[in-house]
């Protein structure tokens, strides 16, 4: 690719955000249109078949538009359903976001590793599938937040958020309590919650590593691109909601947009 690539960002709502900026550290080359299904938040909520029928012809009518180089659906709860939908329907590549429980397994030592997910991605057969052939032995507790991806959206918004509230969500990760045989891994299976990050490592009752696949996604995307010639895009970048809301978010998105002015 030899003219600057446009990378099409897409998720319920902000959570797509974390995976944004790892892509574009590692490509600061292209030019990025982000968009939040905000009219449908969250995904968690909706039925399979539902989802399926939102995502694929939204995608349609959003490659139509903006003729994206790739798609990177920064979302676990519709990775995990639409994926194949998707590289069925449309000819350009898709980066999917799905549970990082093969490199979890293999780091934890204790060999008991919790996944936070969103309800619809922890009962997804997908993510199923992905403990039977990944778990390596170990113990994996499947976590359903209900809440948690709206409380982050609502902390990214400026509200404020309860350490109660919070912790509800997070508590049900810590599995065990003598220090060889308890939970040490937490997979951060909805990328919603690396914005509560900080504030989920001072709750957690005993330190665990928490593991994000947004690096790995932007590994993934840069390879698919093919090499980086250097540069940054100029051209912007553009944040795109569903609702049609004016988000007024400029000064709050910004560095997930690796600095750009975002229209
Ligand atoms: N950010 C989405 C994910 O990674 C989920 C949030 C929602 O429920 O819409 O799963």
């Amino acid at each position: 690719m030899t003219h600057s690539p446009t990378i099409l960002v897409f998720d319920s709502g902000l959570g797509g955000l974390t995976v944004l900026r790892e892509v574009v550290a590692a490509r600061p080359d292209a030019h990025y249109v982000y968009v939040a299904d905000d009219a449908f938040f969250p995904y968690g909520h909706h039925a399979e078949d539902e989802i399926i029928a939102r995502v694929v012809p939204l995608m349609g009518e959003l490659i139509g538009t903006h003729d994206p180089d790739l798609v990177v659906i920064a979302c676990n709860t519709a990775s995990t359903l639409v994926l194949s939908h998707l590289r069925a329907a449309y000819s350009l590549p898709f980066v999917g976001t799905v549970p990082a429980i093969k490199p979890a397994c293999a780091r934890s030592k204790t060999r008991r590793v919790s996944v936070l997910g969103t309800k619809g991605t922890v009962k997804r057969e997908y993510t199923k599938a992905l403990i039977r052939d990944f778990a390596q032995g170990c113990e994996v507790t499947l976590v359903g937040s209900p809440e948690l991806a709206s409380l982050a959206e609502r902390e990214l918004g400026g509200h404020q958020i309860s350490d109660s509230d919070i912790l509800a969500e997070l508590a049900p990760c810590f599995v065990g309590e003598d220090p060889a045989a308890r939970t040490d891994t937490v997979v951060l299976a909805c990328t919603h919650y690396p914005l509560l990050l900080d504030r989920m490592k001072k709750l957690a009752p005993w330190p665990v590593e928490w593991i994000d696949p947004a690096p790995a996604i932007a590994r993934r995307v840069s390879d698919l691109l093919g090499p980086f010639a250097g540069g940054i895009a100029q051209s912007g970048a553009e944040m795109i909601f569903t609702s049609n809301r004016v988000h007024g978010l400029s000064a709050t998105l910004t560095p997930f947009f690796g600095g750009r002015a975002v229209a």
